[in-house]
Order: structure tokens, then sequence, then C-alpha cells
């Protein structure tokens, strides 16, 4: 009985310690995953893969404020409606944050 607590303290150990350094990267991996499942790339580029219908996303933070990008996102089309980007109001907010803020830190 003992023995089996001790084994499973351990396991519950070793898993947090596993999950440490992914909990730190997540995001960055989830906004990269973004960047293809939402269709970005097919007109941005970004570390020089992707569409050329669009600027690169290259260093988009050192141009656009983390609120500039994240408006970018959803409400675009308010000053420039011919713009041919589309909305992504309907993608979830959380998501989103990941997406602007992983760009923003690109500067
Ligand atoms: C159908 C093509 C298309 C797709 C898909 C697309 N964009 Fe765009 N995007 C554009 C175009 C064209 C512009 C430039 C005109 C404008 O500002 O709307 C632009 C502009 C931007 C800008 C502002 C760039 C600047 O230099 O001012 C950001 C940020 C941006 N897009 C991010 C994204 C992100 C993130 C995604 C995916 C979630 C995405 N775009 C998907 C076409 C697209």
């Amino acid at each position: 009985m003992r023995q089996q607590l001790i084994i499973l303290f351990l396991l519950l150990l070793f898993s947090l310690l596993l999950r440490l350094p992914a909990t730190a990267e997540e995001p960055e991996v989830e906004a990269r995953r973004l960047l293809n499942a939402l269709g970005c790339k097919g007109c941005h580029s970004f570390e020089g893969d992707g569409g050329s219908l669009a600027p690169a996303l290259d260093r988009i933070g050192s141009r656009l404020s983390r609120e500039q990008i994240a408006k970018h996102l959803v409400a675009h089309t308010e000053n420039r409606q011919q713009s041919t980007m589309p909305s992504y109001n309907s993608t979830a907010a959380d998501k989103l944050k990941i997406l602007s803020d992983f760009l923003y830190k690109h500067q």
C-alpha cells in the first residue's frame, strides 16, 4: 500500500516536471499552428513561409502595437472596406489573443 503511494507520488512529480517546459512554449506552438490553421499564410508570409498577397508578418510588432494587431484580426474592414483580408471575429478570442501577442513579440 505504502509502496503504491510512493510510486503514485513519483509519477505525479514526474508528470509535473515534464509539463513545465511544455507550458512555457505552448502559446508559441499554438500561435504557429494558428497561422497555418486560420489560413494567414495563404496570403502572408512568416519566416520565409507563406503567400505574397499581403505584407509579410515578420517584425510586425515593430510597426503595429499589440492592440493594432489584435484589432486588425477582427475589425480591419472598419477603415479599409476594400481589404481582402477576412475578418476573424468568429474565431475564439483567446486564440486571437495568443496569435496577436505572438506576432507583436516579433519586433
Ligand atoms: C485572403 C488574404 C488574407 C488572409 C487569409 C489574411 N490576411 Fe492579413 N492582410 C491581408 C491583406 C491584403 C492585408 C493588407 C491590407 C489590410 O490591411 O487589410 C493584410 C493585413 C494584415 C495585417 C496588418 C499588416 C500591416 O502591415 O499593416 C495583419 C497584422 C494581418 N493582416 C494579420 C493576419 C493574420 C494573423 C491572419 C490569419 C489569422 C491574416 N492576416 C489572414 C490579407 C490576408
